[in-house]
């Protein structure tokens, strides 16, 4: 992650001459993530750190860095590219958002529900992503029947697809039971995987919703809704 000193962020947003702007530094009126920061030299990355000058967040040159959780509803495309009569995840980015480079990090199937991050952020979005980071997606499967013991004990060993083994997946009742209601969390991102997996045990999908990305939850987001990641969560995604 490129490193740049606090004073030479401050200098190139134009916020003053460098001594005026030393001069703020060591009177303790910068902070970066909420901490005073009295040396000039020190390095900070821009695309991460919240800088604030007398309290006030100051617009760094480089494109600040954005990560959106999205409740995606059915029938929308996690993609950027512009589909003709289709809805795609883009179309609920909120206005302040829309002139930053968002792209959804992985994808979720047009009929799959739930939790899409939209970030500018490539590198965290591909650690996010990467099956080699072993990052947890949780998800909601509804089935067209209960699931066998025996089956949700194949799912946990690992099931044979066209594609190969899937790595063991952890497999519990959801819900208040009865509803053949399954939480399902996996770390990999191979396509159509849960309903795969599912299908070659004899299972139908009857839907799929994705309720958590690693530590990051959906919550009582509404269908269709947008939030920003909490600084926390993010802290917590160390990614
Ligand atoms: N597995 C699926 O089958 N579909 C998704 O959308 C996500 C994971």
């Amino acid at each position: 992650m490129e490193k740049t000193s606090l004073l030479k962020v401050l200098a190139d947003a134009g916020l003053g001459s460098r001594r005026q702007l030393a001069g703020a530094i060591r009177e303790g009126k910068v902070t970066v993530d909420g901490q005073v920061i009295t040396g000039f030299n020190s390095p900070v990355d821009i695309s991460r750190s919240r800088i604030c000058l007398n309290g006030i967040w100051v617009k760094c040159c480089a494109e600040p860095r954005i990560y959106l959780v999205l409740n995606k509803p059915a029938g929308v495309l996690s993609t950027t590219a512009d589909e003709p009569n289709r809805t795609t995840v883009m179309r609920f980015v909120p206005a302040p958002y829309r002139d930053y480079k968002l792209f959804p990090a992985g994808r979720l199937d047009k009929d799959t529900t739930g939790l899409v991050l939209l970030t500018n952020d490539g590198e965290a979005a591909y650690r996010l992503t990467h099956p080699r980071f072993e990052h947890e997606k949780e998800y909601i499967a509804r089935l067209d029947q209960k699931l066998d013991t025996g089956d949700a004990g194949r799912l946990e060993r690992g099931v044979l697809l066209d594609d190969g083994l899937t790595y063991p997946a952890r497999v519990k009742d959801w819900g208040r039971g009865g509803d053949n209601r399954y939480s399902i969390v996996i770390h990999e991102g191979r396509k159509h995987i849960v309903r795969r997996m599912l299908a070659h045990l004899g299972y139908k999908v009857v839907a799929l919703k994705r309720v958590r990305l690693a530590n990051i939850t959906l919550g009582e987001l509404g269908e269709g809704q947008v939030r920003e990641l909490t600084r926390k969560e993010f802290e917590e995604l160390s990614c």
